[in-house]
């Protein structure tokens, strides 16, 4: 007797002739269902791979004969909303600086758009709300104290080619010098007595009268006679409290014996114009603009 023709106990359905233990094993048949479902998967798969990408070659995929790529999809769709938004960019690009804000649709647009790029290439600098980072050198772009101005224009020139970097020649720029090697250091904690009576901190008054005179006579050029600053200079208001490098008389003693001088890169290479009038906007309408 074959193997198949092997039947259990009651001769109903063929064993496959194995044996455990006296326990034998069934031969039944797949449902038929099953088995026309698998063979549907398989005969689907195959039409699949060759209509689809599917494949994995060395650098990319089998491309499938409906030429289809989700990057494509993606590239067309953006392609489509930069079609939709060209008009507008294009106003915007065109517009007087000043006269943005009249339109409130291209005011709008050109607000968040910058909120966008503000995102994605100022907050790792200006954090992620524009205030800055405190005494660090990176400004509060939130407040009205500006080093070179807040107006409209201002903002634009500013963002546009950076402030003393070195690959725009119409760069902002001005040098704080260290005056570590120019004053006394008694002269240099006299002037920095001074500076903090301007905005009132604790300081020691015997030194503020020596330092006034220190100060007209190094510091007043670039910061003004009465510490107010100089906007065309980038030359911070020293009366107001706010600070680039941080308060108190060690941090200042610190800026005046060896100058820091902050650097912001130009982005007119990086953005084209409507971006930089964009991103303008939006700084410009985050409280301090003029
Ligand atoms: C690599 C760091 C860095 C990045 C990125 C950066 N900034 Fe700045 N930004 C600075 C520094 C530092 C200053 C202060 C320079 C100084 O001391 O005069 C500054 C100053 C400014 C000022 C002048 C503020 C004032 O008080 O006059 C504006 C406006 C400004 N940044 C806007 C932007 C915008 C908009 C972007 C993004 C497109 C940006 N910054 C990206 C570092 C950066
Ligand atoms: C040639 C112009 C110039 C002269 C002279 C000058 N400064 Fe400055 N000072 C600057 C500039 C520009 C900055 C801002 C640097 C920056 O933005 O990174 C600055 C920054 C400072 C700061 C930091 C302010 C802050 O907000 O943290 C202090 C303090 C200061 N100066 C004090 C003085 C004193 C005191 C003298 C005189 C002994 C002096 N400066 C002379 C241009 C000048």
């Amino acid at each position: 007797m074959s193997v198949k023709d092997k039947k259990d106990q009651n001769n109903q359905v063929p064993t496959t002739g194995h044996s455990w233990d006296g326990i034998e094993e069934f031969d039944n048949p797949m449902p038929r269902w099953w088995l026309w479902t698998f063979y549907a998967c398989i005969v689907w798969a195959i039409g699949y791979s060759i209509a689809y990408p599917a494949w994995p070659l060395i650098s990319k995929a089998t491309p499938g004969l409906l030429g289809f790529s989700t990057r494509a999809e993606v590239a067309k769709d953006i392609a489509e909303v930069e079609q939709s938004l060209a008009q507008i960019n294009a106003t915007l690009a065109n517009a007087e600086l000043t006269e943005i804000s009249a339109d409130p649709e291209l005011l709008g647009y050109a607000k968040n758009k910058g909120a966008a790029v503000f995102r994605t290439w100022c907050a790792q600098c200006h954090g992620s709300g524009a205030a800055g980072v405190q005494a660090n050198g990176y400004p509060n772009l939130l407040d009205n104290d500006w080093l070179w101005g807040g107006t409209m224009e201002d903002i634009h020139l500013t963002i546009t080619h950076g402030i003393r970097n070195t690959s725009d020649e119409d760069a902002r720029f001005s040098e704080m010098p260290s005056f570590g090697e120019i004053l006394e250091k008694e002269e240099i904690s006299q002037v920095a007595n001074y500076v903090m009576s301007l905005t009132g901190d604790p300081q020691d008054v015997t030194q503020v009268a020596a330092g006034e005179t220190v100060f007209l006579d190094n510091c007043a050029a670039c910061h003004a006679d009465d510490g107010t600053g100089d906007r065309y200079q980038g030359a911070p208001n020293l009366t107001d409290a706010i600070w680039l490098y941080g308060d108190g008389y060690d941090n200042i003693v610190a800026q005046v014996t060896k100058a820091r001088n902050g650097v912001m890169p130009n982005w007119n290479t990086r953005l084209d114009e409507a971006e930089i009038r964009a991103v303008s906007t939006y700084v410009h309408s985050l409280g301090g603009g003029e």
